[in-house]
């Protein structure tokens, strides 16, 4: 999809497609050169067909009387006093889905919401460009023939030459994180027998670049010898030999904060031996959302030029039943010396994180790090699927990234690390267990990875629910990998800088 931004107006330009933004409360007004131009009628249309600038409403017509243009969309945006960036994208999306269902190549639209609340013409910018290409993006790899892809050209019309520079930085910006969160949902996307352990490896080496990214691959022996014994059970019943991912970003110029970024990275959970049921196993081949992320993350990271040095962490295993496979009741050592007593084969996830975890803590000696996991059920049970839980030891950091996922238009909220309920994860006959209970899933996952990460301040982020769209909630978040965190963790890290 290409994006440009002129000077002109916008009603006079030719087009298949005229995208307009109209607020709730204020059709009247937002409508009115429109009305002018077709002759009296857009008003009437939309009292008959009850359109009053709703959110997520919309309405498509075919243009008249003086119009150039083909078709007119008007997406509904709103009270104007809850506007925010995120609106911005949702019409994005909303303009991309709009084209793709006309077959419309021409797009032409205002640089909607900049000046609205607060909002620079470069936020603006980026947000649109974000929500465009969000909305376009589709997976048809295992289609054929695959759908035309007759990509549109989007023209964003302004009256003002002066805000043209800054909205191409937004431009320029959006089309980074928004084929970096493309690239994280097509790894999510690609189904297991694909996106195995193997090839999350080789898709990490693809990302090495000259001088700013290295790579390093850590083979089944070499996790041995360091002691990753609880990833290692996880990846027994597989026939896809486990392998461990180190990449490392370093910025141009001397960095002041060394990060690390860790992510699940199961690439197919059948539950092991506690084998999962149907409807909790279908889904399972986006285990490895979370090394998706930071994988998405790297893609980004050279090209936005971030000044912080950035450590990518990923075990990847597959967790399958098997005659070789690790068993309930098993007790298995992590890399920083942990027993774990297994009591359920299917919460696997905080093994491999515990060994992860360990080796950032030991080997990187992170100033701070982050993980992003797939990690329960229980997240999807309290915060439903569009909300990320963050827990964390480090006040701080859990600000920080909650701050950049509002940025980014990714939803957080925070559970608390209650210490009380580290009892449930205690066993009688290791140091710990892997499963704590039903109650509190979530916050007994986090407990259980805080024994891994010392002192070093750290948040986790379940994204058990917003990884995967299985209902369609917004434009720019199409069904499948959604790609979760690649633009809160680069909000994050840029602002850290
Ligand atoms: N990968 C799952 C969690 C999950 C569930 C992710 C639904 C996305 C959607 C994880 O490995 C798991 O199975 N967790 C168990 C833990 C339990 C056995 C303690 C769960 O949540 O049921
Ligand atoms: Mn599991
Ligand atoms: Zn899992």
């Amino acid at each position: 999809m290409t994006i440009s931004i002129r000077k002109g107006a916008l009603l006079t330009e030719a087009c298949d497609l005229l995208v307009i933004g109209v607020f709730e409360g204020n059709v009247d007004k937002d409508v009115a050169s429109l009305d002018a131009l077709f002759g009296g009628d857009v008003r009437k249309l939309l009292v008959r067909e009850g359109f009053t600038g709703k959110q997520n409403e919309r309405q498509v017509f075919p243009s008249f009387g003086h119009s150039p243009a083909k078709k007119v969309l008007l997406v509904g945006m709103g009270s104007r006093a809850d506007f925010s960036t995120d609106m911005i994208r949702r019409v994005g999306g909303a303009a991309a889905r709009c084209a793709r269902t006309i077959k419309a190549t021409q797009v032409c639209m205002s640089l909607i919401g900049a000046g609205v609340r607060g909002i620079r013409p470069e936020q603006a910018a980026q947000a649109l460009g974000e929500g465009l290409r969000l909305g376009w993006y589709t997976f048809h790899t295992y289609q054929a023939p695959k759908p035309a892809a007759a990509m549109p050209e989007v023209t964003v019309m302004v009256e003002d030459r002066s805000v043209i520079r800054a909205a191409e930085k937004g431009l320029a910006r959006a089309a980074v994180l928004a084929d970096a969160t493309a690239f994280a949902r097509d790894l999510v996307n690609t189904p297991s027998h694909h996106m195995h352990p193997g090839k999350m490896a080789e898709v990490a080496q693809t990302l090495v670049t000259r001088g700013r990214i290295r790579c390093k691959v850590l083979s089944r022996e070499m996790m041995e010898k360091m002691g990753m014994g609880a990833t290692l059970a996880v990846g027994d019943g597989s026939a896809h030999q486990p392998v461990g991912i180190h990449l490392t970003y370093t910025p141009p110029r001397a960095p002041k904060r060394r990060v690390a970024v860790i992510g699940k990275a199961v690439t197919f959970d059948s539950g092991g031996l506690n084998l999962k049921p149907e409807q909790g196993m279908t889904t399972m081949k986006i285990d490895m959302a979370g090394a998706a992320t930071v994988l998405g993350l790297f893609k980004a990271l050279a090209a936005l030029n971030v000044p912080v040095e950035v450590h990518g962490l990923f075990l990847a295993v597959e967790n399958m039943p098997s005659g070789s496979a690790y068993r309930p009741g098993d007790i298995v050592r992590a890399m920083n010396g942990t027993t774990i007593e297994i009591l359920n084969t299917d919460a696997e996830g905080r093994l491999t994180l515990a060994d992860a975890l360990s080796y950032a803590v030991a080997k990187v000696k992170p100033d701070v790090m982050v993980d992003l996991a797939t990690l329960t059920g229980a997240a999807v049970v309290a915060l439903g699927d569009d909300i990320t839980a963050i827990m964390g030891n480090h006040p701080a950091t859990v600000k920080g990234l909650r701050e950049a996922s509002v940025r980014a238009g990714e939803h957080t909220w925070e559970l608390p690390l209650f210490a009380p309920y580290d009892e449930a994860i205690k066993s009688g006959i290791a140091d710990i267990n892997n499963t704590g209970g039903r109650s509190a899933g979530t916050i007994k996952a986090g407990l259980f990875l805080q024994r891994f990460v010392g002192e070093t301040p750290w948040a986790h982020l379940d994204i058990a629910g917003p990884s995967y769209c299985e209902k369609e909630t917004r434009p720019d978040l199409p069904l499948g990998g959604t790609g979760w965190g690649v633009r809160t963790l680069m909000e994050w890290l840029e602002q850290m800088a």
